[in-house]
């Protein structure tokens, strides 16, 4: 079987760590979803228009993600745009071009592309992109754990950072939704590794997915 594993969550709630983790340990590709709406906005603050502007000729541009072992690269026409994909420019305005349905849309027909197997992160993995996934997993943590955790990412003062987390949160919460069968932890006492763990306790549970053998040192 080649088995879809979605792991949503709110902004810095350790999905995006965990997801990578997880992926390592079975073997399998992982797939960040939030890069393509960080791509897409990315087109418009260099294009100088709005969000919606950037929806009505998004089917000029040509974007893909490219799923390697640890990361993702993410092409738009035909530019790798990955290191810039996580500015405190591009934060701020992610959220206004996610909101588009279209934008959506096509985001999600890139997805759907990718062939299994794959751990995927986001925010509607399991509810709306890919509905048929064998393991669905849904990451909280509270906003001053998250504020903190990306204050370390970012190198930016706590308060902005938990200000912008806050408004996101808020911005977010329509698609950002757990599915009615995912498993909800929260993470704000866990370290990385113990969210990791209790992931892969869930799967083993469910049907004993194999993890990667560990290669020689
Ligand atoms: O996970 P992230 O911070 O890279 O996500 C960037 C933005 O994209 C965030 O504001 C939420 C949005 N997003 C979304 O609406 N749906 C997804 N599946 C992934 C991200």
């Amino acid at each position: 079987m080649n088995p879809i594993i979605t792991i949503d969550g709110p902004s810095a709630s350790g999905k995006t760590s965990v997801a990578r983790r997880v992926a390592q340990r079975l073997g399998i590709p992982y797939v960040s979803s939030g890069l393509l709406y960080r791509a897409v906005a990315l087109l418009g603050l260099r294009q100088r228009v709005s969000a919606e502007e950037v929806e009505s000729h998004l089917e000029k541009h040509l974007l893909s993600l490219e799923p390697t072992a640890q990361s993702n690269r993410v092409l738009l026409d035909g530019e790798d745009v990955t290191e810039a994909l996580h500015s405190l420019e591009v934060d701020r305005v992610v959220s206004a071009v996610a909101k588009r349905p279209r934008i959506r849309a096509y985001v999600n027909q890139v997805l759907r592309r990718i062939p299994p197997p794959f751990v995927v992160d986001g925010r509607d993995m399991g509810r709306a992109v890919f509905p048929q996934a064998q393991h669905k997993f849904y990451l909280t943590a509270r906003p001053e754990v998250r504020a903190q955790r990306r204050m370390l990412e970012r190198n930016v003062a706590l308060d902005t950072v938990l200000a912008e987390i806050i408004r996101r949160d808020q911005a977010d919460q329509q698609q950002s939704l757990p599915a009615d069968d995912a498993i909800v932890l929260d993470t704000s006492a866990l370290e990385l590794e113990e969210v990791v763990e209790a992931v892969l306790a869930q799967i083993r549970a469910r049907n004993g997915l194999r993890e990667a053998p560990t290669p020689p040192a």
